[in-house]
Parts: structure tokens; sequence; C-alpha cells
């Protein structure tokens, strides 16, 4: 499917706010793609396509995790705001075609997170967290990190994202603690030397 038909078809999956994401989104991840050199027509595509299914309704995207194959099933005992990515990456690869597996993995990982999260996923997470319209606490510290560096402004969103949810009595998806311990661990390891000490 081409450019044009894609983004036709994103538009007409969204609400005009939900659409008006989705392009702030592409813009800040083309931003950090170029800044971090990650492949840039994966990080506009994934970007493009991560909240596909964000607007669909909760039963809809229930029975995509029931009847596919591909999910995990205890998605479905956590926040349903996680459902949209893992369903939203299994149906543009179902309805649109797209093969590109780092460009699914983008999509599926984008509101989890994952430990090893590769490149495009962190620019898609991060680009998602502190696209301009975002308001949360927290969030401008994840600008001036993703100035410099992409891992500790992912830490940074991770370490928001939990701390959000556990101050609202919330549960937390284990895929993104386990995402959280391991940005812990690359960032720490990458501290110079004196710093570290
Ligand atoms: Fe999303
Ligand atoms: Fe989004």
């Amino acid at each position: 499917m081409d450019r044009v038909k894609l983004v036709q078809a994103v538009e007409e999956q969204l609400t005009r706010s939900r659409f008006e994401h989705t392009k702030r989104v592409i813009a800040t991840a083309l931003t950090l793609a170029k800044r971090f050199g990650a492949d840039q027509e994966q990080a506009e595509l994934a970007a493009l396509l991560h909240d596909y299914c964000k607007c669909w309704p909760e039963e809809r995207l229930r029975e995509v995790i029931v009847t596919g194959d591909d999910f995990t099933q205890d998605l479905l005992q956590y926040n349903k705001e996680l459902w949209h990515a893992p369903v939203g990456a299994h149906i543009v690869k179902q309805d649109l075609g797209v093969v590109d597996k780092e460009v699914l993995d983008a999509i599926c990982y984008h509101t989890s997170g994952r430990p090893h999260m590769t490149l495009l996923d962190k620019v898609i997470f991060v680009a998602d967290y502190m696209e301009p319209a975002r308001r949360f606490p927290g969030v401008e510290e994840v600008r001036l990190l993703a100035e410099t560096d992409l891992d500790r402004a992912l830490l940074k969103s991770l370490d928001n994202t939990l701390l959000f949810l556990i101050q609202r009595g919330m549960t937390v998806y284990p895929l993104t603690l386990s995402a959280r311990n391991f940005m812990v661990d690359q960032v720490h390891q990458s501290k110079p030397k004196e710093e570290s000490l």
C-alpha cells in the first residue's frame, strides 16, 4: 500500500484529535530518528501506524486478543490502554500488509515498552510520550534528555509512567517493569566511570 493510501487508512480509523496527535508523533519521531541514527522511513511508518487501533471500542480490541494466536492473554488482566498497541501491530500486518518486523514491534511495544528495546522502539516510545502537545508532569525533563540521550529519555518516560500508575493505585504491566529495569542497567552501564562510583 502506498503512503497516501496508508495515511488515508489511518485517518479513517482515528478521531480528528488522535490523527493530529499521530502527525505530531511522526514529526517528533523523525527528529529523534535523525538525531540518534534510526532509519527515518521506518520511524515515519511506525509513527503513522502506532495508534491505528487506539479509537476502537474495548470489546473489539478484546475480541482480537482472544481470537488471535500471537497475543499473550495476560494482557486482558491489565489496563485496557495497553491493548491497542499489540492489536494495532496485528491489524496493520493483516489489513494493510505491513511486513517489516521492526516497524510492527515498535507499534506493538509503544505503550508497554519491553526489555532489549530496539533503537526504533525507543524512538517511537519517546516520540509518543513527548510530542509537543503532551502535558504530563515530568515531560519537560524527558524533552531535555531527548536532546542528547535517548536512553535516559526513555528511562525517565518509563519511570514517569510507573509513578503515575502507582500513585493512582493502578496495576503495573510486568513487561513495563522489565523494560524499566533493563533501562536502569543500560543507563548505569553507560555512565562515565567517575559518575558510577
Ligand atoms: Fe498509543
Ligand atoms: Fe500515541
